[in-house]
């Protein structure tokens, strides 16, 4: 099967994101799949970007995709503006797209909501070549977070359009979901996003790591240690569950229910935990960081063997849209 997907090289990939998809983006890759990973600096200008930010987090969110287990000689691993197929394809796609469902698109009404000035064209678009990625490597599986499924929707309903305008010849892809996982921000109020700053990155330091748990919110009814709590409310409870053993989870619900344990001690076993995790993980980046030059070059061949494909589908589709006389 063919896997496409994408990110955006805007901050630091979060746990919510590993969790919620890019641990998924390795087991498909494991699972011998085709995949295509696109690093999507053109979806990030929809907001404004600083030149030189852009350029550093595309780099480091290549390292990141290579210290997760992502092999760039399995994996084709490519930066979006890299492949101008993309732009030239959405624009065909953006001509069969009803305005009125771009405007339906929750993450546009959010976003928009957000700049104060008056939202630009390419925020109302994004979803379109988001679309145009996906079809043009024609796709089967489109591992992605919850939020994305909408932007799915209209990838299917796009690829239906082309496919009764003007010629059958689109597969309509699946989105592939990680079981229903919420990772709550330290806050314990909203889930975690790059950029309300409750999150926990995957290339997160010892001391910044334990400095965030430290200060997280736990269940308010325990203020001595001899406060009986409710795991069920505490946010460092539901984080233990993601990052913990059955017998560690035990050890939790007896020891706070029954005031066994302190909160202190009870962070101190999930630090443990989400370490391990990332321990090996930051080790990784810190080397391919180390080696800039080495992350472009893996880059630019992911991008010639992208745009082959890419460029393949395109020629198909001028051909049958009309643009080859
Ligand atoms: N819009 C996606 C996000 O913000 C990123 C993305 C861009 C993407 N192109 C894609 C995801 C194609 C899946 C397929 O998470
Ligand atoms: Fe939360 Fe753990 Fe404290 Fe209980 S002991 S309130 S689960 S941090």
């Amino acid at each position: 099967m063919r896997v496409f997907s994408g990110i955006q090289p805007t901050g630091m990939a979060h746990l919510g994101n590993y969790l919620g998809a890019l641990k998924n983006w390795v087991n498909l890759q494991q699972e011998e799949h085709e995949c295509f990973y696109s690093i999507a600096n053109q979806h990030a200008i929809t907001l404004p970007q600083d030149r030189e930010n852009l350029r550093k987090s595309t780099l480091q969110t290549a390292a990141i995709l290579f210290s997760i287990g992502l092999n760039p000689e399995k994996s084709t691993i490519f930066v979006q503006s890299d492949v101008p197929a993309h732009t030239q394809f959405a624009w065909i796609l953006s001509c069969l797209s009803p305005i009125g469902e771009m405007e339906r698109m929750i993450q546009f009404k959010e976003k928009s909501k957000k700049t104060r000035h008056m939202a630009n064209l390419g925020l109302l678009s994004y979803p379109v070549l988001q679309a145009a990625d996906i079809l043009l490597y024609k796709a089967n599986l489109v591992p992605v977070g919850k939020d994305q499924e909408q932007h799915l929707e209209l990838t299917r309903l796009l690829a239906k359009k082309f496919n009764n305008f003007y010629k059958p010849i689109f597969v309509e892809p699946k989105t592939l979901h990680t079981k229903t996982i919420k990772v709550v921000g330290l806050d314990g109020t909203a889930k975690m996003s790059k950029s309300a700053k409750n999150h926990i990155s995957i290339v997160e330091n010892e001391k910044t790591l334990w400095e965030k748990l430290s200060t997280a919110v736990t269940d308010p009814a325990r203020i001595k240690k001899t406060d009986k709590g409710n795991p069920q409310i505490c946010n460092i409870y539901s984080l233990h569950k993601l990052f913990s053993t059955q017998q560690d989870l035990e050890w939790v619900v007896a020891g706070c229910s029954n005031a066994k344990i302190g909160c202190i001690e009870c962070k101190k076993k999930l630090f443990k935990n989400i370490n391990e995790l990332l321990k090996p993980i930051r080790e990784k980046y810190v080397e391919w960081m180390k080696n800039p030059e080495k992350i472009k070059i893996s880059l630019k061949n992911g991008a010639q063997k992208a745009n082959k494909i890419a460029q393949q589908t395109l020629d198909e589709i001028y051909d049958i849209v009309g643009f080859k006389y």
